[in-house]
């Protein structure tokens, strides 16, 4: 399905450019294009990076800028159990 119609940017693309790292709608931007033209297609872009993000395990909570590196269900700080 296409996200952003302005640059043909499908939701494949946005889950690859996630496990490749992007991490913010401006790494989408940067990366691909997304929602540099009209802007529509921010709020399904992020929707489709976040979704894409909790399926490999990566999880962003409110105030958090980066992914977490590997399932942290209660919380822990990732680098707490070194
Ligand atoms: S639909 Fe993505 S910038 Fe217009």
């Amino acid at each position: 399905m296409y996200i952003c119609l302005c640059n043909n940017i499908n939701e494949t693309q946005i889950r690859q450019a996630a496990a490749q790292g992007a991490n913010s709608l401006a790494d989408l931007r940067d990366g691909l294009g997304v929602a540099s033209q009209c802007g529509q297609c921010a709020c399904m872009a992020e929707a489709v990076l976040e979704c894409e993000q909790q399926r490999l395990g990566l999880y962003r909570t409110a105030g958090q800028r980066g992914p977490r590196t590997g399932h942290q269900p209660n919380g822990a700080a990732a680098h707490a159990a070194a």
